[in-house]
């Protein structure tokens, strides 16, 4: 049999490049191998967007849209909407009286997060709400409900994983053996630095490249990305390792180009203006067959819809064999 993964992602924005070389591209070379759910976290959106339903409405279509045309089959995955699977508001429930607070507050994902929203917002956290604070335990519901054994996922997911460990084990060592403990699965570039050069590329940040970029937008945000400041002249030799543009390179070039690339920058044989128009068409050239696919499903929304339709039915089937045998364990299966 197949074993089972999980994972979801969180409908806020369009994917971009952090998310593609971070998950989105493991997602599609094991898309044979498992028995695979993705859901689409809308529940988890709202933890930190309830405000803003319109915007978490839009981008359920947008990430679905933007998935499929990374080529994701739906054929392989079964791609559902958190909200349409009530089952994972129960075991959340159930979960939240497995977690303390002060072990949520300590979650280092949770806390960058906060950390953030201090920054943006000014106040001490008093906007923080219950549920955003908690959705580490609604996250552990998700991966729980489908037996996720492997979760695809980029590193910042790591310590929500490991929380969901923690609970799994509580769960089971006072209900009796019934969940599963789930492992992540990183892919080789678990994490993809910013056009200006930060650790992370992020919608917040203002620092990203999206799936959906046109050539033009393309184009201007190659022509802006950071390079190495101590290069002044055209003919100046740099350092290639502190160049956002060379980095990019190294995503969508192969390696013949890049050692040129490497040596002429070096050398001082190789001009920036040069290196970003080269980059720039290896860029659309990547995202060539991924707009491609794009257009297809913007031209037929029906199909989205019944991707999603068919997904989600799939993924209630096997949540509600789960709330099954988690309330028989918790005796509560009157
Ligand atoms: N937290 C993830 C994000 O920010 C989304 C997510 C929701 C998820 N449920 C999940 C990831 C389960 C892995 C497993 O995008």
């Amino acid at each position: 049999m197949k074993k089972r993964i999980l994972t979801g992602i969180r409908p806020t924005g369009n994917l971009h490049l952090g998310h593609y070389f971070g998950a989105g591209q493991t997602w599609r070379n094991i898309q044979d191998e498992y028995d695979f759910y993705l859901e689409i976290a809308d529940v988890q959106a709202l933890t930190d967007n309830f405000n803003d339903p319109e915007k978490v409405r839009k981008n359920v279509y947008e990430i679905t849209k933007d998935i499929l045309s990374i080529g994701i089959d739906p054929e392989k995955v079964h791609l559902f909407i958190q909200s349409k699977i009530p089952e994972i508001a129960e075991l959340t429930v159930f979960y939240s009286n497995l977690v303390t607070v002060s072990r949520l507050q300590r979650n280092p994902t949770v806390k960058t997060e906060i950390a953030q929203k201090k920054q943006l917002f000014g106040n001490n956290g008093e906007s923080i709400t219950y549920g955003f604070l908690g959705y580490p335990v609604s996250q552990a519901a998700d991966i729980t409900c489908f037996s996720g054994e492997f979760i695809p996922v980029g590193d910042d997911q790591l310590p929500l994983i490991e929380q969901c460990r923690e609970i799994v084990r509580k769960f089971n060592n006072i209900y009796g053996e019934t969940l599963i403990e789930p492992e992540p699965i990183l892919s080789n570039t678990p994490r993809i630095k910013g056009l200006d050069g930060n650790e992370k590329m992020g919608k917040s940040l203002g620092n990203a490249i999206y799936l959906v970029d046109d050539e033009d937008t393309i184009k201007k945000k190659i022509m802006g990305a950071l390079t190495d400041t101590n290069k002044i002249k055209k003919d100046d030799p740099a350092n290639p390792d502190i160049c956002m543009v060379y980095y990019y390179h190294k995503l969508v070039n192969d390696n013949n180009s890049l050692e040129t690339i490497c040596s002429e920058c070096k050398q001082g044989k190789r001009g920036c203006v040069q290196c970003k128009k080269e980059l720039i068409e290896k860029m659309n050239k990547f995202l060539d067959p991924i707009r491609e696919k794009r257009k297809y499903y913007d031209e037929n929304p029906e199909e989205v819809n019944k991707i999603l339709d068919n997904g989600t039915r799939k993924a209630k089937e096997e949540a509600e064999k789960t709330i099954k045998e988690v309330k028989k364990a918790m005796k509560i299966d009157y």
